[in-house]
């Protein structure tokens, strides 16, 4: 099959200035390899959205996004519009369950080029892949407020782990490790003091690495592997971590990378069942949205993760080759936008990755 249907939703922000960015590179990708994508795109899950009809998504938006076959995400949040936790629960997080999209897949590299914050540390010396549960765990909508505006006023939010949501991710992460040269996995929990769910992950990471006697394992209390990020990146080859874990684990990673606005994601449903989505780690950024300087390689990489996911890895390889080409030429050669210390645009960057994409 070499036709695919990709519903677009640029979000808020900086979102609808690297989405085209992305688009361009992947049109580039697709006529290089003979693929057909054809994108439509959707207004909703924004603040505009929210502003006209005062929800994230249409009634129907199930069934219109059923019937693709992937989503590229921008980003979505505007906090002066919309409450944060209004505007996620009500789109991204909604596709992430509704899709049974278990699997945040978000790899983190030091790309050529970049100027990482670590003093000493070369390309091939960071390259990890954070493997995030994404549907449950202490993303959870159970609890509540009780006995409020008394002195007694209480606020309960429980984490739920389930024997299937737990045993899923890890599978998946053990898989991945199994096929990486470093056939490493790292259990990232906090067994110390959150005593209840924390164990019983550990507990059933045990019993899945009975199950894959060539992987090495080790495991670390978050803090501590926060720090370990930061002193020895080149320790970990694959990382798995609960939600809110992982969620904090795939910021700090692209930050020893040099930069957020590299950082890609694909939320994933490994089944096959429902639609996959492809987003960049980072969100709509308001203080620099509107400025055309974002920095649009976290998009073009979903782009490269959606192609690698629809089965076309050898298109998926030749757009990340553009990206480190394009990256590799630094400040000097190429266009970079202001986080990776240039002073090009999106528009720019992302069009010197799509000529990559033709011309290599
Ligand atoms: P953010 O990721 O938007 O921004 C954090 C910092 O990184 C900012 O200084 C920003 O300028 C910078 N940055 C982010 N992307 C960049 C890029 N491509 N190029 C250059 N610099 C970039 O995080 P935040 O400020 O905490 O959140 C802003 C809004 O986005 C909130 O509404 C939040 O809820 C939402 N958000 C959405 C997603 C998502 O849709 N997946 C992810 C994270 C945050
Ligand atoms: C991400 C984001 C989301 C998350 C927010 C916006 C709900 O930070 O995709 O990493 O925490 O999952
Ligand atoms: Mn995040």
């Amino acid at each position: 099959m070499n036709g695919y249907r990709i519903a677009v939703i640029p979000g808020d922000g900086i979102g609808g200035e690297v989405v085209p960015a992305g688009i361009e590179a992947l049109e580039a990708t697709a006529g290089r390899f003979g693929l057909r994508l054809e994108f439509t795109d959707f207004g909703f899950a924004s603040a505009g959205y929210w502003q006209r009809h005062g929800t994230m998504l249409p009634a129907d938006w199930e069934a219109t996004l059923r019937g693709f076959d992937a989503i590229f995400f921008g980003a979505v949040g505007w906090p002066e519009v919309v409450p944060d936790h209004i505007s996620l629960w009500g789109s991204l997080l909604q596709f992430r369950r509704t899709f049974d999209q278990y699997v945040n897949l978000r790899p983190c590299r030091l790309m050529p080029g970049v100027r990482g914050p670590l003093a000493g540390r070369e390309p091939g010396d960071i390259d990890f892949l954070v493997v995030r549960e994404n549907t449950e765990g202490e993303y959870s909508s159970v609890g509540g407020r009780i006995f409020e505006g008394t002195e007694r006023e209480t606020v309960l939010q429980e984490t739920v782990m389930t024997r299937i949501g737990v045993d899923r991710v890890l599978k998946y992460a053990f898989e991945q490790a199994e096929r990486r040269p470093g056939r490493h996995l790292t259990s990232a929990t906090k067994s110390n003091g959150i005593a209840i769910s924390m164990p019983y992950w550990d507990e059933r990471f045990a019993a899945m690495s009975e199950r894959f006697p060539d992987v090495r394992v080790d495991r670390f209390h978050i803090d501590a592997l926060a720090a370990q990020f930061v002193l020895h990146p080149d320790w970990f080859d694959v990382v798995v971590a609960s939600n809110l874990f992982g969620d904090i684990l795939s910021d700090l990673g692209p930050a020893c990378t040099g930069t957020l606005g590299i950082a890609p994601s694909a939320n994933i449903n490994p089944d096959r069942l429902h639609p996959s989505l492809f987003e960049p780690v980072h969100g709509s950024a308001p203080d620099i949205a509107g400025q055309g300087i974002a920095n649009p390689i976290g998009q073009i990489w979903c782009g490269s993760m959606m192609l690698d996911h629809l089965g076309h890895p050898e298109a998926a390889a030749h757009l990340l080759g553009a990206i480190e080409d394009v990256l590799a030429y630094g400040p000097g050669g190429a266009p970079l936008t202001p986080d990776l210390h240039g002073t090009g645009t999106t528009v720019e960057l992302g069009r010197a990755v799509a000529e990559r994409v033709r011309e290599r």
